[in-house]
């Protein structure tokens, strides 16, 4: 091997990020003391949340992000994503009009990246919901949809010129599956498919709106992100955890694109046999091709299983057990799955409906450990080896499709900072900076240096 050969020159413009939303970094005053969102009524009620912790606080990104905005310059990150709390911008019963001391909180946000060269990818529903639409039937309701429109128009109108990514929905997957499947999010139903499906075709209709709303007062490209997940069966030889394995990927992984490329939703058989998926099925007026940029989150694999009782059920189960080393989160380290789904699975994805090539850019990535919320000085999780590893091999790995023809324009790590990871609390890291909650101190990890070195040099060097 020459000298050459172990350092992975990326493409020139390559952009080296960090990913946020803002639930999970702000701590925003308004929100968090009106119970604005769902997000905040849910982490106030008994046993939602893991470690009991809740993100009344978080980074307090809301007051510290000019110190935030000085880590991204050092880190060398030429993009940064966030999220817009709608709950927070947006009393649709108090006036429909958007409220003013938040916007300026944001394009005081926006123009401090834009100031120092920083890309800013900027997300419009990152899982929280305002809590009047939320009551009114959330996603599945059709009218969430069309407020999340009018919501969409009221922001690109203000924030144009500062935003050069736009995302509509985050992983409308996984919020379908952990707020109506697993039920560990809000609205918190179990196993209730109808909804679960009824919500994604509210979500895709919310898309359609959004673009059209954005594209009218911005020429930014405009995305979603898909949550992909290689999913494999846990024992080869069965062929009923191959048929759980088929249901689940082409549900999970292939359903929203899919449908944004055709412009209209279907179910893999044997579910439209059935009256009530059926009529959820067909056109979605105006939503074909609305896509200009492919947005991957990739984290892990999954081995499914069939599960066995009555009735049947085609979705199985996620198996526990593992084969693979596993993150804090028991999330299995699997970087080939990332260059698998950019080389293969995701493909058809990767062109206009005009044939024109659609651009690659990974959203989010990244590696967890855990460490209770109360734990302030000291060095614990400064050193974080398995981060930086997680980093390199998926680095290589995305090295490596980049080679194959790729076009993949960055990688956003998940996440700059600690912070509120959902139903598992502030105990689950992911940051290449470690947050210390009670004293809100920054300090950057070990990964964070590696990372800085990556984005500087634009390569990774073996
Ligand atoms: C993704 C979410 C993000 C964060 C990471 C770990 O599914 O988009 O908010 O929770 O997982």
């Amino acid at each position: 091997m020459s000298k050459d050969d172990k350092i992975l020159k990326f493409p020139d413009g390559f952009l080296w990020g960090a990913a946020t939303s803002h639930f999970q970094v702000e701590g925003h005053p308004k929100e968090i003391d009106g119970t604005l969102s769902d997000w905040s009524r849910w982490t106030k009620e008994e046993g939602r949340i893991s470690d009991k912790s809740h993100a009344d606080q978080a980074c307090e990104f809301y007051f510290r992000f000019e110190e935030d905005l000085s880590l991204i310059k050092d880190l060398n990150l030429g993009a940064f994503r966030l999220s817009l709390n709608w709950p927070a911008l947006l009393d649709e019963e108090g006036g429909g009009q958007l409220d003013r001391e938040q916007v300026d909180y944001y394009k005081r946000v926006l123009s401090g990246l834009k100031e120092n060269g920083v890309k800013t990818f900027v997300t419009l529903f990152h899982f929280c919901l305002p809590e009047a639409l939320s009551r009114a039937g959330g996603w599945q309701n059709p009218a969430t949809a069309e407020a999340f429109g009018r919501f969409s128009e009221l922001v690109a109108k203000e924030l144009d010129g500062l935003v050069d990514y736009w995302i509509t929905i985050n992983e409308p997957l996984a919020y379908v599956y952990q707020g109506f499947i697993s039920g560990f999010w809000p609205p918190g139903k179990s196993h209730d498919y109808i909804s679960a499906f009824t919500a994604m075709r509210n979500f895709l209709y919310g898309h359609s709106l959004a673009y059209d709303a954005l594209k009218k007062f911005s020429s930014a490209p405009v995305s979603f992100t898909c949550h992909w997940r290689p999913f494999l069966p846990k024992n080869r030889f069965s062929p009923l955890d191959h048929m759980v394995r088929f249901y689940r990927d082409r549900i999970f992984n292939h359903l929203f694109p899919q449908a944004v490329d055709e412009g209209h939703l279907h179910f893999p058989q044997p579910l439209g046999l059935s009256r009530e998926i059926r009529q959820l099925e067909g056109e979605i007026p105006g939503l074909k091709g609305k896509c200009d940029f492919l947005a991957i989150n990739y984290y892990t694999r999954e081995l499914s299983r069939f599960k066995m009782g009555w009735p049947i059920d085609i979705f199985g189960e996620c198996s526990m057990e593992n084969e693979l080393a596993v993150s804090d989160m028991g999330w299995e380290i699997y970087p080939k799955g990332l260059y698998d789904l950019l080389v293969t699975e995701t493909l058809p994805y990767q062109k206009n409906g005009d044939g024109t090539a659609r651009p690659v850019v990974i959203t989010e990535n990244g590696y967890a450990n855990l460490f209770p919320p109360e734990m302030a000085d000291g060095d614990w999780s400064l050193s974080d080896e398995q981060r930086v590893s997680y980093l390199r091999l998926h680095l290589e790995q995305l090295y490596r499709a980049i080679k194959r023809g790729v076009d993949v324009r960055g990688y956003l790590y998940w996440s700059l900072l600690d912070n509120f990871e959902w139903a598992e609390g502030l105990s689950a890291r992911f940051g290449l900076v470690r947050v210390s909650y009670p004293t809100q101190e920054r300090l950057l990890r070990a990964s964070a240096r590696v990372y800085q070195e990556i984005a500087r040099n634009n390569a990774l060097q073996l």
